[in-house]
């Protein structure tokens, strides 16, 4: 892969950067299709509006979400879980663009795991203060397909554990463009996302935009 540092200015001479056995960060890996992709991203969430869903527990999710493809991540007070339908509107999730569906495929590949075809992109936007708790990703129903995770936008800082929530995680900045997959060995590692600090990105103002495509049914 080549780079162009001027638009890459996190990138390091191969662009590949291993975090674990099975999950590695691809920097600027995305800012190829960039514009294909916000376009793309506009007209899901013209479809399928960002909204705030609760926890079990009765919390509102400072993060803001939405979905495309075949099923959605969804959290209410029954419960996390895989919904091929829109709870907002009761349509299914709008299909995921082409766009998306490349990139996330080509990711992969690029981080040694073949064939994948995600059936849910789970979009999360995140503004000042934002975060996201360490977790699993474990709602789906086979852990052999990997996870890729798409940043656009304003910086974050992205928190990579280990197999145990009291693993100390590695602290992993992430800046607009960047990919970061994770599978096989690294597959059930706990992550998350510090408090967003306050930026503003030329695309995509004072938020923080994460694809996460996954294969969920
Ligand atoms: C997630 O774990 O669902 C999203 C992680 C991120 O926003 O980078
Ligand atoms: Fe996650």
């Amino acid at each position: 892969m080549t780079l162009n540092l001027f638009e890459c200015p996190s990138a390091v001479a191969t662009g590949q950067e291993p975090l674990a056995p099975g999950a590695v960060l691809l920097r600027c890996f995305a800012l190829a299709d960039e514009s294909a992709l916000l376009a793309a991203l506009g007209d899901v969430t013209a479809a399928a509006p960002f909204r705030h869903m609760a926890t079990p527990g009765g919390f509102r999710m400072s993060v803001a979400m939405t979905n495309c493809g075949q099923f959605g991540w969804v959290t209410d007070r029954t419960g996390y879980r895989y919904d091929a339908l829109d709870p907002e509107s009761g349509r299914p999730w709008p299909r995921m663009p082409d766009s998306f569906l490349r990139l996330a495929g080509r990711a992969a590949t690029e981080a040694g795991f073949r064939q994948f075809e995600p059936d849910s992109c789970l979009v999360n936007r995140y503004e000042a203060g934002t975060r996201l708790s360490l977790h699993q990703d474990k709602n789906e129903r086979d852990f052999d397909a990997p996870i890729v995770s798409v940043s656009l936008g304003v910086p974050a800082v992205f928190l990579f554990g280990g197999a145990a929530r009291a693993d100390r995680p590695a602290k992993v900045p992430l800046a607009h463009g960047d990919v970061v997959v994770w599978g096989g060995p690294a597959r059930l590692r706990y992550h998350g996302v510090m408090p967003l600090k306050k930026s503003h990105h030329p695309l995509l103002g004072n938020q923080r935009i994460n694809l996460t495509f996954r294969k969920a049914g």
